[in-house]
């Protein structure tokens, strides 16, 4: 669980310059939450099966589960915003595991890029911004305020994938690096390239 979460920041941060994948990037944690009544070799409740890309692309129209570019319109975004107790949310109250925060915040994210699957990529969109409606405060997001002069900078990780962000602080083995758009991340400081890490500050 929590190396999902890990995982999941860690695409965030390595990937936010390529759309998501539904099938690298979102399938993994459908698959494992909603599998057992939304699967092709099982249950499919609603007709819908997550683990098969190309059924669930079928499927975007019919009752506009997935408009690509439009959260806000996509039935399968609705179903997660929802509060757990809600009638129609999803997974089904005291039915299996709700998708963290951040998760569902990657599902959003997916639908505004346009929900690439099968190979097929629609309209793309904006996603909220904090005060916005549909906004995810991700956990343990860190208040705004800073200590030292902030600077952005090139962060590198040991893909050799590189962003430009300011870092906020060190802390638990992580960098918070906070993107242009206003996002954090807390990024593992062990998947920091070695340059990079060598200008981060002892905690
Ligand atoms: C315990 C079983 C169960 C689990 C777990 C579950 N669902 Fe469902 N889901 C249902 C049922 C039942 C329906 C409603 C079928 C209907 O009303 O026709 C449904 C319907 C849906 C629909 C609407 C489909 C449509 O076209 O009307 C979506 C979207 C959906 N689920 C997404 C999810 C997601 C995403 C998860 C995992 C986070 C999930 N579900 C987990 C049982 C489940």
């Amino acid at each position: 669980m929590k190396g999902l979460i890990v995982a999941a920041l860690a695409f965030l941060f390595v990937g936010r310059m390529f759309a998501l994948e539904y099938e690298k990037d979102i399938m993994p944690f459908l698959s494992e939450k909603c599998g057992e009544c939304h699967s092709k070799s099982g249950k499919a409740k609603g007709g819908l099966k997550l683990d098969d890309p190309r059924h669930f692309y079928g499927r975007f129209e019919k009752n506009s589960v997935v408009v690509p570019g439009d959260w806000d319109a996509s039935l399968l975004f609705i179903t997660l915003f929802r509060p757990a107790d809600h009638k129609d949310a999803m997974p089904p109250e005291g039915k299996g595991e709700r998708l963290t925060p951040e998760e569902t915040r990657m599902v959003q994210q997916w639908i505004a890029d346009g929900a690439p699957i099968a190979g097929k990529s629609g309209e793309t969109g904006p996603m909220p911004k904090k005060g916005d409606a549909g906004y995810i405060e991700a956990a343990g997001e860190p208040a705004p305020e800073m200590t030292a002069e902030p600077v952005e900078e090139n962060w590198t990780n040991t893909q050799g994938k590189t962003i430009r962000a300011t870092l906020i602080r060190v802390e638990g083995g992580k960098a918070w690096l906070k993107m242009k758009n206003g996002t954090v991340h807390k990024y593992p400081v062990n998947l920091l390239s070695e340059e990079s890490r060598a200008r981060l500050s002892p905690e």
